[in-house]
């Protein structure tokens, strides 16, 4: 079945295949806001979202984040002073979508393929775009979802529109590692996968971990808002093929690695059990324990030591965005009211992949949790 089919079908929704989750998003922004529009998301959030948003033409609003979640606390957002909303649905754990209703909701379901409430996130907004390169491990691929068939067919004439050639070549590459990395995982061979990585230069340049945010350049490229490609430089992140029209091999791939996340998620629903029995897993996990997650976040004490420690033992550490996006690009945003908690979330949260818990515990049953400066705002009762 085609990705786009089988999105279609978990979310009842018209689906558009792209080559990422993040021309999606921008894509579903330029579609349902007007530049100039006040945008609230999280501060924790991948380094290409505050990026893309920048090239859509809107303002980023930084929202307080829940200590429990990672995601916006919606309890302390002043929704009147703001057009629309992004969600992030950091890991998998749900934001709280209800609290949007009646603003224009775009729903970044990276995470959250496998994350239902009454019905399976990505369906309570405007739209819901999904990230083929994580529970699925595809390596790249998005699908956008959208409830009316009009908006499906403009979303796809400026898809058209945006699409760079592709490359057979890129192409094969590009599914030949991933199926490396995946092979490596299942082979527990992560670590010498990775010391081969560093030794080719094949990881992508960061500072600390968000790539370097070149102000000036940035600046540069905000006059030239609303359009995606002056923002290419920073947008491609860790995947500069990320508007790249793919062909049939990427296609095939994506298939199959999409119809291999029901049988895993039984593996994956053990994992987040284990994993939430820990002294150190957000609060938040304890409420969706029964959520097949992407990541399980930990907020421990040491995080450094700890993802050294981990790495020793064949379990590589991802997804970490920090600092918050207010303290990394301050004068691109509107900070938060209260950047705090986010601060303290972004710099202590360690996310584990419940598919491989088994490996991952004997580490982090020894861990500490972290420490907490301003426990009363940060560890709710
Ligand atoms: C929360 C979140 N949203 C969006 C993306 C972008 O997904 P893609 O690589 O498919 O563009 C990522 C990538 O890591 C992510 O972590």
């Amino acid at each position: 079945m085609r990705p786009e089919s089988a999105v279609a079908e978990r979310t009842g929704r018209h689906c558009l295949l792209l080559p990422s989750n993040r021309m999606g998003l921008y894509l579903a922004l330029r579609h349902w806001c007007t530049p100039g529009m006040r945008l609230l998301m999280s501060p924790i959030s991948a380094d290409e979202i505050l990026f893309l948003v920048l090239a859509a033409g809107l303002r980023p609003v930084i929202a307080p984040v829940s200590p429990r979640d990672g995601n916006i606390d919606a309890s302390r957002v002043d929704l009147s002073s703001v057009d629309a909303v992004l969600t992030t649905n950091l890991y998998g754990l749900p934001d709280d979508v209800a609290a949007f209703s009646g603003k224009i909701l775009i729903e970044d379901v990276a995470h959250a393929l496998e994350t239902t409430l009454d019905r399976p996130l990505g369906t309570y907004g405007q739209a819901g775009v999904f990230s083929l390169s994580k529970h699925p491990g595809a390596g790249s691929g998005g699908v956008l979802a959208v409830d009316s068939a009009a908006d499906l067919q403009s979303l796809t004439r400026a898809r058209d529109l945006l699409l760079e050639p592709g490359a057979m070549r890129t192409e094969l590459v590009s599914v030949a590692s991933s199926m490396a990395r995946q092979a490596a995982l299942r082979l527990d061979l992560v670590r010498p996968a990775l010391k081969l990585m560093r030794m080719l230069g094949m990881e992508e340049e960061r500072e600390g971990y968000r790539i370097g945010l070149q102000s000036p350049e940035l600046a540069e490229a905000m006059r030239l808002a609303p359009a995606l490609q002056p923002f290419d430089p920073w947008v491609r992140a860790d995947l500069h093929t990320y508007r790249a029209r793919r062909g049939w091999v990427a296609r095939w791939y994506q298939s199959r690695r999409l119809a291999k996340v029901p049988g895993e998620r039984s593996r994956r629903l053990a994992g987040v059990a284990s994993l939430a029995e820990l002294p150190t897993v957000a609060d938040g996990v304890r409420s969706h324990v029964h959520q097949p997650l992407f990541r399980v976040p930990l907020l421990v004490h040491d995080r450094d030591t700890a993802i050294a420690a981990l790495e020793r033992r064949g379990v590589a550490t991802g997804y970490l965005y920090d600092p918050p996006y207010d303290d990394y690009a301050p004068g691109f945003t509107e900070p938060s009211p209260d950047p705090e908690p986010a601060r303290w979330w972004a710099s202590n949260v360690l996310p584990v992949d419940p598919l491989y818990a088994h490996r991952a515990l004997p580490v982090l049953q020894d861990l500490m949790p972290a420490r907490s400066d301003r426990p009363e705002s940060r560890i709710p009762s």
